[in-house]
């Protein structure tokens, strides 16, 4: 059976009781207490990783809260990257342009509110990407916010940034593939037996030069457009990091766009798909000059590994002990990271204008 390559759709939300999201709006005074019995409170629940709710209160006001989930559902995961950042934007412009207002920062009990960022009544959440780094609108609004961001934090002290993991598949597969149903587990094997993805893996992590804030996990569903401006959500994998990751990962969400919209990842003469030729020119001139250019043929295709594996592991369930992963839709993402790898020095050198 072949999936859609869409791996990375979001879950429907459920209407619940909110019970901690409306507490911690109503510690805050965000919700007056008569709220809480008020029948127009309405909570929407998404449950992943994170528990995230849309609240909305009687008046028509909204909000997002979000905090772990309870024990195993979390993997692990924190918010104490993600509530740092928003304490950073308290003297850090550049980066609370790009954030949405904060209602609520609880490091104690690793709880966020911040506003919502859409329209009244509208659905909630939005489809997948509902603002596609395809639209030249948003890849130059992302290009100018994350110049701003990159810039601002060059001096600023940050716990690493974990995102760019897959960089170290190579040093200890092992760890890699622990907890890891099957499928994944069978796929990240075959990444680090391949010899060019290895040695790719192996080089970025050598090129890999950690100088400022980096948002780590830029991907279509974690910005919104409100009124003109980009506002990126979702800032759990930041920390200090190589800037260059940040602008490999929006190359490599080009190319996951036009697989995911069905216009697949045809390369140009440059050796990037024509979509990244078409569409990065926008984001780098928002941008302006870099001087990440020598790292991002590897960190894209290591980051497109990556979203490969990602894509493996929502479809593992249906992954055959035998199968070459063509049912998960990675292997349009495969074949431009062996392309990319082939044509490294003409892609290199298509980035001659912002060096
Ligand atoms: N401030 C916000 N305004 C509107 N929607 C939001 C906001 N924050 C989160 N969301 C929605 O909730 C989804 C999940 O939130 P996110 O912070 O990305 O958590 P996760 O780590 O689970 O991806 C987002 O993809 C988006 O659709
Ligand atoms: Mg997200």
């Amino acid at each position: 059976m072949t999936l859609a390559p869409q791996r990375d759709v979001l879950a429907l939300a459920r209407v619940d009781d909110g019970s901690l999201a409306t507490r911690a709006l109503s510690a805050c005074g965000w919700l007056e207490k008569g709220d809480l019995q008020d029948p127009r409170l309405r909570v929407e629940t998404l449950s992943r990783f994170h528990v995230v709710s849309r609240v909305t209160a009687p008046d028509g006001r909204m909000a997002i809260v979000k905090y772990p989930a309870k024990g195993a559902a979390s993997g692990g995961r924190n918010l104490a990257r993600e509530l740092y950042v928003y304490r950073l934007a308290r003297w850090k412009p550049g980066i609370a342009s790009a954030l949405p207002r904060p209602i609520l920062l609880d490091e104690a009990r690793q709880i966020l509110a911040v506003e919502y960022l859409g329209h009244a009544g509208s659905e909630w959440p939005l489809h997948f990407a509902p603002y596609p780094i395809t639209l030249p609108a948003v890849a130059a609004r992302l290009g100018m916010a994350m110049a701003k961001w990159h810039g601002d934090t060059t001096e600023v002290s940050l716990l690493p940034s974990l995102s760019a993991g897959i960089l170290h598949l190579g040093n200890d597969t092992e760890t890699a593939t622990a907890d890891r149903a099957a499928g994944s587990a069978r796929f990240m094997r075959f990444l680090a037996d391949d010899t060019v993805f290895s040695q790719l893996l192996a080089e970025a992590q050598h090129l890999y030069r950690p100088s400022c804030l980096i948002h780590g996990d830029i991907r279509g569903d974690n910005w919104v457009l409100q009124d003109d401006e980009l506002k990126l959500i979702d800032w759990e994998m930041s920390g200090l990091g190589d800037p260059a990751w940040d602008i490999a990962g929006t190359l490599a969400e080009m190319v996951l766009q036009a697989i995911r919209d069905g216009i697949g990842a045809e390369p140009g003469m440059s050796g990037w798909p024509r979509t990244v030729e078409t569409l990065a020119p926008i984001f780098l001139n928002a941008y302006r000059q870099t001087d990440t250019c020598d790292r991002l043929v590897p960190f894209t295709a290591a980051r497109l590994l990556h979203v490969a594996s990602e894509w493996v592991d929502a479809a593992a369930p249906l992954v055959n002990e035998d199968s070459d992963f063509t049912e998960t839709g990675v292997m349009p993402i495969l074949t431009t990271v062996r392309i990319l790898c082939e044509k490294r020095t003409q892609a290199t050198d298509w980035f001659t204008p912002w060096t």
